[in-house]
């Protein structure tokens, strides 16, 4: 967890965007749920950009439950989860899993995930993104994560974009919001 909170201050949450590749839709998913979490005024609000960040694939020497880095990118990712109290993971899907970027972001830690409430924003075609959700909840697990009831899962996601932004159906605000609800109710 971060470090303990002072009295009253609001808790830290992280929204992870797991798409890398250009032209990706997760950037403007993404936007929606910064702003969402924002306009809540529940959380601060940090955002971990795996296209940003750009993390090499895992070259940490030591298992990364001992924290001995060696790489000034593992510290600030190791820094940057440590500070989050809960996490959201806006994620597609490709080929029926989660993706490649986002597992090697997981793995390059350990002790920084244990015991977070994790919220996943899915999305893709028919089926949302289920089958990504339904492949990482194991290595969430692993990892000490704490799944929560309120998913998002966003079926055909190209047909609500506009202009590049990500355009909600009142569905998916009230699905963003119960996930949202929740992440602030475990973190009161
Ligand atoms: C490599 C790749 C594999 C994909 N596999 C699936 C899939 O298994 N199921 C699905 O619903 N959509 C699949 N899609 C479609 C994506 O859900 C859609 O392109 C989405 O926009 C990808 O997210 P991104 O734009 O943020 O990268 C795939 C797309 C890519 C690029």
């Amino acid at each position: 967890m971060s470090a303990a909170r002072d009295g009253g201050a609001r808790p830290t949450l992280l929204v992870i965007i797991a798409s890398t590749r250009p032209g990706r839709v997760g950037g403007a998913v993404g936007e929606w749920v910064v702003e969402a979490a924002r306009v809540s005024s529940e959380f601060d609000v940090e955002v971990a950009d795996l296209q940003e960040l750009a993390l090499p694939l895992l070259d940490e020497p030591a298992h990364p439950r001992l924290r001995d880095y060696r790489h000034d990118h593992t510290r600030s990712w190791s820094a940057q989860v440590d500070r989050a109290d809960g996490i959201v993971i806006v994620m597609p899907e490709y080929n029926h899993s989660f993706t490649a970027p986002l597992k090697n972001a997981l793995d390059y830690l350990v002790q920084e995930w244990d015991g977070k409430p994790v919220g996943l924003v899915s999305y893709g075609g028919l089926a949302g993104g289920a089958r990504a959700v339904v492949a990482i909840q194991p290595v969430l697990a692993n990892l000490g994560m704490r799944g929560i009831h309120a998913n998002v899962e966003i079926a055909w996601v190209a047909e609500h974009l506009v202009d590049g932004a990500f355009v909600p159906t009142d569905r998916h605000d009230r699905a963003l919001a119960a996930q949202l609800a929740e992440l602030a109710t475990l973190l009161a």
